[in-house]
């Protein structure tokens, strides 16, 4: 009888693991070698073949990364492994600035907006650091009129300027570098990417929905002499030394928005999710594990230093995000080209800070440069740390493409890198399902 139950148990494992196989190896299409050249997977050894992926061991979550301890319990993983993590991904990204010594919010404009669904604010965050110079950004907020309590959120940063992400003429430009130099063609961008931030959907599912225009905050460029010209500047370099790193500095922002949130009576700051995409998607990540204050984290094809393993070599990696990112991260960065295994902690451990918060990973089913099923092997490996808070809905390898919703979430996209509506429909499911809403 026992020889039939293992033989049924090592029969269903590989079933799964090759019906994953299956899943995942039926992406391939001839898109796959369409990016990047092929001159650069060369250079860097980008790998896009399934069959080609090297055997690696995972770091365990709930081991310090340090001091080599296992933690038992989820008191004991909070008091003697998660600040070993901390630590690790801050030598990575690099450690984000202090508070602001002083800030102050200033309401440029408030007005009706969405045919009277919403309330539009826009708000100037000052900032000033141990220097006598003030820097700041500004927040575009949609607020449900119909709300009769303070409402949850959806904190979004933008990629082309706030008057981006909806056609409404009282957007104000931003005024700062961006890589669209022209005022026409800024002026053209208006509500071009209203596709990726469908407000009036989100507003109509009573949340607010805030933005600022990442640039604004940490010129997303390789050229030095615009981006020492972030925010971060307030500070001396006494104060705060890592002035070069844009996720880190990015994620500070958020959490300066998160402040906002807190003086704003119409938020409910126990309701606020951060959610991103790509390189955003990464800053919300590394934002959901260090500021508490988010209680839901959302990744959209967050890929290479987001949701995906680093040890898995398939899709971009180290050498590659390197040679043109740099400026995202911290110097010690470059220890790991063609070195992802020596890397203290890899991307699982990441979304395990995160626990026993919800987190939500999208995949895009053609992305290969962000490495789909590598992103999905992150969130299940951080199902340890889940299950050490109690949880016990959580994601399986079997499962790539369904849209999982319970303790973490995840789904696989048909299509492109992108951001979609069809992935904000399963992140206000899951939102709603977490924030007890209905
Ligand atoms: C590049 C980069 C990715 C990043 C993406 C983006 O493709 O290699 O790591 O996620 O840009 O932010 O759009």
């Amino acid at each position: 009888m026992i020889n039939v139950i293992l033989k049924y148990i090592a029969v269903s494992i590989f079933t799964l693991s090759l019906g994953t196989q299956i899943s995942f190896a039926a992406q391939f299409d001839s898109q796959k070698y369409s990016f990047p050249s092929e001159a650069w997977r060369k250079r860097h050894k980008i790998n896009y073949e399934e069959e080609m992926v090297k055997p690696y061991i995972l770091p365990d979550p709930l081991t310090n990364p340090i001091t080599g301890y296992t933690a038992t319990n989820a008191f004991d993983w909070l008091e003697n492994v998660r600040p070993a993590l901390v630590k690790s991904f801050e030598d990575l990204y690099s450690p984000r600035p202090p508070r602001p010594f002083a800030m102050r919010f200033e309401i440029l404009e408030k007005g009706e907006a969405l045919n009277g669904k919403a309330e539009r604010r826009q708000v100037r965050v000052f900032l000033r650091g141990d220097t006598d110079i003030e820097t700041h950004f500004d927040i575009l907020l949609y607020i449900p009129k119909s709300a009769t309590k303070p409402v949850p959120s959806f904190v979004n940063m933008n990629f082309y300027g706030n008057h981006s992400v909806l056609d409404d003429p009282e957007i104000i430009l931003s005024d700062c570098w961006s890589k669209i130099k022209s005022e026409e063609a800024k002026e053209a961008m208006r509500g071009k990417k209203a596709d990726s931030n469908p407000i009036e959907h989100i507003v109509d599912n009573g949340f607010a929905y805030l933005t600022f225009y990442h640039s604004q905050v940490f010129p997303d460029t390789a050229d030095k002499t615009i981006n020492s010209q972030n925010v971060s500047r307030i500070f001396s370099d006494g104060v705060f030394p890592h002035k070069r790193a844009a996720i880190s500095i990015w994620s500070w922002a958020l959490s300066r928005v998160m402040d906002y949130i807190e003086t704003n009576p119409q938020l409910d700051n126990g309701k606020v999710a951060v959610l991103g995409h790509s390189r955003q998607g990464k800053t919300a990540l590394l934002t959901g594990a260090l500021d508490t204050r988010f209680a839901l984290v959302i990744s959209n094809a967050s890929g290479c230093m987001g949701a995906k393993i680093s040890r898995r070599n398939y899709g971009e990696n180290i050498s590659s995000i390197m040679a043109n990112f740099a400026y995202w991260f911290s110097d010690e960065m470059k220890n790991y080209i063609f070195a992802e295994d020596k890397m203290p902690v890899d991307q699982h451990q990441l979304l395990s800070l995160i626990a026993p918060r919800p987190v939500y990973v999208e995949t895009c089913q053609e992305d290969y440069w962000s490495d789909p099923k590598g992103q999905l092997e992150a969130l299940v490996a951080a199902n340890r740390v889940y299950e050490l808070f109690g949880a016990k809905d959580l994601p399986a390898m079997s499962n790539p493409k369904a849209p999982f919703c319970g303790a973490t979430g995840y789904h696989m996209r048909a299509g492109k890198h992108k951001l979609a509506l069809e992935d904000w429909k399963y992140f206000i499911n899951f939102a709603k399902k977490h924030f007890c809403i209905e």
